[in-house]
């Protein structure tokens, strides 16, 4: 039988990938982007992979709860199963914490982590009445360390790390299973055209506006353009494992980040992420 996923943010990056990935492998892949007008660069990629007749284009904001329960009451009439639900919609806000308002802080939660929980508790009553299915969490390197100049966003990522951990061990006794993709720097849209840079960090008076200016300068010079297909096969893998671990990380500089942190003295590795930032005072 067909197996059938859905996936949040399928517009760009990691989730376009995913979605053409899974189709190439056989999959029903139920494309969810906030708005369906661009769907046009995932729709593409599906006609040249020959799949197009695979992926099922839905609208879904995963901050707006009525879109996502009548998406959940229409996918649960359905005859077909639902075989996983790949939560990878996000955005980063970059920013020192003390320039982010409440208000920049409570929006990077509303996507990042209650998106997240919202969306998954909606197909959670379709997954139990089957017995199966996996729910995948795109979560990030910074779901396990912290980075200077993007506190709100690792702070979503952390709160997740810890709702999934404790969701898998409520959905494992079910048979649903629950796993955290962990990227580091891989090249998609997050850091150009959807990076939010909160406005007081904007704000030339702004007391960190020269240290937030060489951090965006080092981040520039040192960026890794890693190829984020990596990530769809790994997803892809992930969903074709019947028991699949907690956590899943992909990329170099993902790897060494959690190397360094478990092996250097913390006074260490702060003195590191410090200077290699360059915002030192
Ligand atoms: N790329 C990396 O280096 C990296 C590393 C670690 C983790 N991640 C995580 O990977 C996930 C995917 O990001 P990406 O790197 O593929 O970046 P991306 O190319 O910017 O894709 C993000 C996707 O999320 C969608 N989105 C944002 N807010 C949404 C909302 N409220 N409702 C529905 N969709 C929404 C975007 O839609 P629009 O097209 O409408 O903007 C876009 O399709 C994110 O959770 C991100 O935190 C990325």
């Amino acid at each position: 039988m067909t197996k059938v996923a859905l996936i949040t943010g399928a517009s760009s990056g990691f989730g376009l990938l995913t979605s053409v990935t899974l189709a190439r492998r056989g999959w029903r892949v139920l494309a969810t982007m906030r708005d369906l007008n661009r769907r046009g660069k995932l729709e593409e990629s599906a006609r040249v992979a020959g799949v197009l007749d695979r992926i099922e284009f839905l609208s879904l904001d995963v901050t707006n709860a009525e879109q996502i329960a009548e998406l959940a009451a229409t996918i649960a009439a359905r005859p077909d199963p639902l075989d996983a639900v790949v939560n990878n919609a996000g955005f980063a806000m970059a920013g020192f914490a003390e320039d982010i308002t409440d208000a920049e802080l409570r929006q990077q939660f509303e996507t990042n982590f209650f998106g997240v929980a919202a969306v998954t508790r909606a197909f959670l009553p379709q997954l139990r009445r089957q017995g199966a299915g996996h729910v995948v969490i795109i979560s990030s390197i910074t779901g396990r360390m912290g980075f200077p100049g993007v506190g709100s966003y690792v702070a979503s990522k952390f709160a997740l790390e810890g709702w999934a951990e404790s969701l898998r061990l409520e959905m494992k006794p079910l048979g649903i299973q629950v796993v955290l993709v962990e990227p580091g720097s891989f090249e998609t849209d997050i850091w150009s055209r959807n990076a939010i840079l909160s406005a007081q960090t904007q704000d030339a008076n702004s007391p960190n506006a020269a240290r937030i200016a060489r951090l965006l300068s080092s981040r520039e010079s040192g960026k890794l353009k890693a190829n984020p297909q990596v990530v769809a096969d790994g997803i892809a893998a992930i969903l074709d494992d019947p028991r699949p671990r907690l956590r899943y990380v992909f990329g170099w500089d993902a790897h060494l980040g959690l190397a360094l942190k478990r092996l250097l003295p913390s006074r260490l590795l702060e003195w590191l992420l410090i200077k290699v930032s360059g915002i030192g005072a």
